[in-house]
């Protein structure tokens, strides 16, 4: 019998219901997503009743789905780990509630979760070996935040949208083009077929030294050329083309800001590795372009594995260094909407 001891991983931070069993030399037995992506469509974004209900539908049959698909009974598990935040607070306090419950009824440690940390330490995963001290990026529909990670901890904030998150920038120019949610996917498959230099979008905040993003802007730039400007000039018909060019030239839009700002981050740490996790993450051309700037800058740049982009509870296995600190957490704990204690980094205290 194998000596590894596993842990079940639970994430309910938005509108993915996920569960993963993950042994303790970071292997990844299972890695169940059930996507709430067909319940949002119509809405263009997440509504977080909707998201909420859904989960609590779906979280009995994920875990145990995820641990049928590990071939783990109960009785092997070490701990259960759960994300409490940062996150939609309905959607996570069914995950950790659902994983609060089997600490107790199992008798086993709680760790709870940084959904912005899990998102970097995707990245350990690809990369099978310590991916820290480095920047990290960290590009979902909720955020935009560029960090100086001294571990996998201990993070400072270097820099964040000051509006809109970059994939919720794709998410809104996807409606306003008529494609489907989630529109990172939708607006990169159109993207494939356009011309990146047809329409000359802004580069919100690229000549400012601060460390900050901005995609309100943008959002309003691609609705004016799809739609027309409200000073009445009309725009080019929405044809098939169009569509493609402005979503090639819309994409090409956040990745050069989203390169450039993370080339000043390395610049002004002077650190040399850089990690990209997050939804935005899986975006194809932002891979491209980073490791092209990583090349030319001598970085080392880490990205996420595609699978572990998108939300998902493998990415949790980060519980497993909290757990080897002595991290518990205690059953009365609560969910955290926002992010907090991330101004500084912070020791671990008792809770985490
Ligand atoms: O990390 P994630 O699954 O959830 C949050 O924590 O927010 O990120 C979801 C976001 C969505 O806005 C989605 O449109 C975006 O990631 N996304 C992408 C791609 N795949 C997902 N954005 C650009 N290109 C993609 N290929
Ligand atoms: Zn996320």
């Amino acid at each position: 019998m194998s000596s590894k001891r596993y842990l079940l991983a639970i994430e309910t931070s938005c509108d993915e219901t996920a569960a993963s069993v993950i042994a303790d030399d970071f292997s990844i037995c299972s890695n169940v997503v059930a996507s709430q992506a067909k319940l949002h469509e119509r809405f263009g974004g997440v509504v977080p009743e909707i998201a909420s209900r859904a989960h609590l539908s779906r979280i009995l049959p994920v875990i145990a789905t995820g641990l049928d698909e590990a071939e783990i009974k109960r009785e092997q598990l070490a701990a259960i780990a759960a994300t409490d935040g940062p996150g939609l607070v309905g959607s996570l306090l069914v995950g950790l509630t659902a994983a609060k419950t089997l600490a107790a009824a199992w008798e086993l440690p709680l760790v709870t979760v940084d959904h912005i940390e899990a998102h970097l330490f995707a990245c350990r995963l690809g990369a099978g070996r310590d991916v820290f001290p480095a920047v990290g990026l960290v590009v979902s529909g909720g955020h935009t935040n560029l960090y100086r990670c001294l571990s996998a901890f201990e993070f400072e904030l270097l820099g964040s949208t000051i509006d809109d998150a970059a994939g919720e920038a794709f998410d809104k120019a996807a409606r306003i083009l008529g494609l489907p949610y989630p529109g990172g996917p939708s607006i990169s498959a159109a993207a494939a077929n356009g011309d990146s230099a047809a329409i000359d979008f802004p580069r919100p905040m690229a000549n400012s030294d601060r460390l900050e993003f901005s995609f309100s802007g943008l959002k309003t730039a691609i609705l004016y050329a799809a739609k027309g400007h409200p000073n009445g000039t009309p725009a080019p018909p929405l044809t098939e083309q169009r569509v493609c060019d402005l979503a090639a030239s819309f994409q090409q839009a956040v990745v050069d800001v989203l390169v450039s700002k993370s080339a000043q981050a390395i610049r002004q740490t002077g650190k040399r590795r850089l990690l990209l996790g997050g939804g935005v993450a899986a975006n194809r051309s932002l891979r491209e372009q980073l490791g092209q700037q990583a090349e030319r800058d001598g970085f080392e740049l880490i990205v996420a594995p595609l699978e572990f982009c998108t939300d998902n509870a493998a990415m949790a296995a980060l519980a497993w260094e909290q757990l080897g600190r002595g991290a518990v957490a205690s059953l009365d704990c609560d969910v955290r909407s926002g992010l907090v204690r991330k101004r500084r980094p912070q020791k671990l205290t008792g809770r985490r």
